[in-house]
């Protein structure tokens, strides 16, 4: 755990050092520090001043030159990802999505990690339907990457054909152009088709975090969703929590314990600014399929 604790302190440090969000943290970590510089412009402010400097909708001609997604909402459904267009199926996603944007709009935030204890709670799943939620709200830009790279599997939800490995921009081996897909107007979205070879070291490397850095402001997007890798099976997550502003939990009814759930809320909690834990896969609305997601802003306990 040394090595991961020296690990994030260095990245975070690396971060603030070009400009990073601030970390509630922040002062405990760097105490003795130099002064640091003022934190990177997040949120309404770095809008304003996009906006002020691009009336002619520079993004907008930067987005539109992105490949286009043609997805079919049966196959989406099929897959559990509801949210594509909208109505009662959609509505769980749409409430969280609006709790998630009042919280980071208010706090100036603009990147969100999705991760759970283990494998298979459900982070994909919610991650997409988050995300083309999202992309209904026309005036938000989002954003989703997929960072879970030993088992990548937006590709495959989304059926799409043509292999995409975002990870490859952040290894520095492509531009963002060619493995980033757009969705309608307003989402852009990251998929890796493939296994990583050495998904630890991609995103605890300090270069990853620039990468980011500069897809972000390259592509201004106002929200990033990252989908992230579970935290038990690997210190993947934890060493890249620097580099994001906020995380959610997805927990499993039914296959997650409290242990696990305590253990991980614990160990957000104490690194960035934890949101919540998502209950997912509650089977008490209509029968075996039915979605049962509770988000517990800041809090975990039997009631989420
Ligand atoms: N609310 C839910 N109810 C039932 N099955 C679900 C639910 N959410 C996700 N699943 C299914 O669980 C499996 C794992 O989900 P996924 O989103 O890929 O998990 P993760 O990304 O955490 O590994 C998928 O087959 C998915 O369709
Ligand atoms: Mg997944």
């Amino acid at each position: 755990m040394d090595f991961i604790q020296s690990a994030i302190e260095k990245a975070r440090r690396e971060r603030q050092l070009r400009g990073g969000a601030a970390q509630p943290d922040q002062s405990v970590l760097l105490e003795g520090d130099a002064p640091l510089p003022p934190p990177r412009r997040t949120g309404d402010a770095a809008q304003a001043t996009r906006r002020a400097a691009d009336p002619i909708g520079e993004r907008d001609a930067l987005w539109a030159g992105l490949p286009e997604l043609h997805l079919r909402r049966e196959d989406l459904e099929r897959q559990r990802v509801v949210a594509l267009g909208g109505g009662s199926e959609a509505a769980t996603f749409d409430i969280m999505r609006t709790k998630l944007l009042q919280q980071m709009r208010s706090n100036k935030w603009r990147r969100v990690a999705i991760t759970s204890p283990t494998a298979a709670c459900g982070k994909t799943t919610l991650a997409l339907n988050l995300a083309f939620s999202l992309a209904r709200q026309r005036d938000i830009y989002s954003m989703l990457v997929e960072l879970d790279l030993r088992r990548p599997s937006i590709s495959k939800v989304l059926g799409l054909r043509e292999a995409r490995q975002f990870a490859k921009v952040l290894e520095g081996n492509a531009a963002p152009e060619e493995h980033l897909l757009r969705h309608g107007r307003n989402l852009l979205i990251g998929p890796s088709a493939h296994r990583t070879a050495d998904p630890a070291e991609l995103l605890q490397a300090v270069e990853t975090g620039r990468m980011m850095d500069a897809v972000e402001t390259r592509f201004a997007p106002d929200v990033m969703v990252f989908d992230m890798p579970p935290m038990l099976v690997s210190d993947d997550t934890l060493a890249f929590l620097d580099q994001i502003d906020c995380v959610l939990l997805v927990a499993a009814a039914g296959s997650s314990t409290m242990a696990e759930v305590t253990r991980c809320a614990e160990d957000l909690a104490a690194r960035c600014n934890f949101l919540g834990v998502v209950l997912n896969k509650c089977r008490y609305l209509d029968g075996d399929d039915a979605y049962g997601y509770g988000y517990g802003p800041g809090s975990y306990g039997p009631g989420y």
